[in-house]
């Protein structure tokens, strides 16, 4: 096929218009560009020409995101921005937004390019500290944040009261939230002292923990993400500080 007929268009910007779209079909990413009819697209695909990642598709509902690099023949036609993933030790005292009028937000923390394009992957309230993760992966952070991959954010707890017996059994069975009109998934506590525990829930409500506690008018004193699903803080940063995720960490999500 001869697609130099259609107006050759010299660097081409493919256009992620919509901030929510994480991915859109490559036959449809194809005939965006200026130069392929619907028509050359599915040409293209049969006779095996493109490829996404440097693998050769065909089939026209592949799905291609923003950070895939996408080939017709030898020629990149979207290079794929780099995907981003951050580790932060959040202190106390600031905001889990990108931007807050009043008081420090967890991105004034980053030293990084382009932060408008990042978001956070599972916020902490104002004085909760620990884990935060920041990505411009809306794909990678919903799995980690989504209740229907089930997996666990863990926090260590500091109460005002005891901790009592019965609590673990009722984390266990769901407590119901009037607000959502929701009965929580079930929540695993470990006690580590009289007024100190573990706490696992697999959902991110608003508050959520503080309102568990508060179901027995145990007010939390203080509050500290350890761990999301199988990402777990590093030791080795103190609050404020951050870094990049590794590979491996980044695959294991
Ligand atoms: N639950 C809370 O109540 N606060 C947080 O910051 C995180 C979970």
């Amino acid at each position: 096929m001869n697609y130099a007929t259609r107006p050759a268009c010299a660097r081409v910007v493919l256009r992620w218009t919509n901030s929510c779209a994480t991915q859109m079909r490559v036959d449809r990413l194809l005939s965006n560009l200026p130069r392929f009819n619907r028509k050359q697209v599915r040409l293209l695909l049969v006779e095996r020409r493109v490829s996404v990642d440097g693998v050769a598709v065909s089939d026209p509902h592949h799905d291609v995101r923003e950070f895939s690099r996408v080939c017709v023949d030898d020629e990149v036609v979207q290079t794929g921005k780099p995907a981003r993933y951050f580790m932060l030790h959040k202190p106390r005292g600031c905001v889990s937004a990108t931007a807050d009028p009043q008081h420090p937000t967890v991105l004034d923390l980053l030293d990084e390019p382009d932060k408008h394009q990042l978001h956070i992957a599972g916020r902490l309230d104002f004085n909760t500290t620990g884990l935060l993760l920041i990505t411009n992966d809306g794909q990678w952070s919903r799995r980690l944040t989504q209740p229907t991959t089930k997996l666990p954010k863990v926090y260590r707890v500091e109460t005002e009261q005891v901790i009592g017996d019965e609590y673990a059994a009722t984390f266990k069975a769901g407590l119901y939230f009037a607000f959502e009109d929701l009965t929580t998934q079930p929540a695993e506590l470990e006690l580590l002292g009289p007024k100190t525990a573990r706490l696992s829930i697999i959902e991110g409500r608003y508050h959520q923990v503080k309102r568990m506690f508060g179901h027995f008018d145990n007010k939390v004193l203080a509050l500290h993400r350890e761990r999301m699903g199988p990402l777990e803080l590093d030791s080795a940063l103190a609050p404020g500080e951050y870094r990049a995720l590794h590979p491996q960490e980044i695959q294991q999500v």
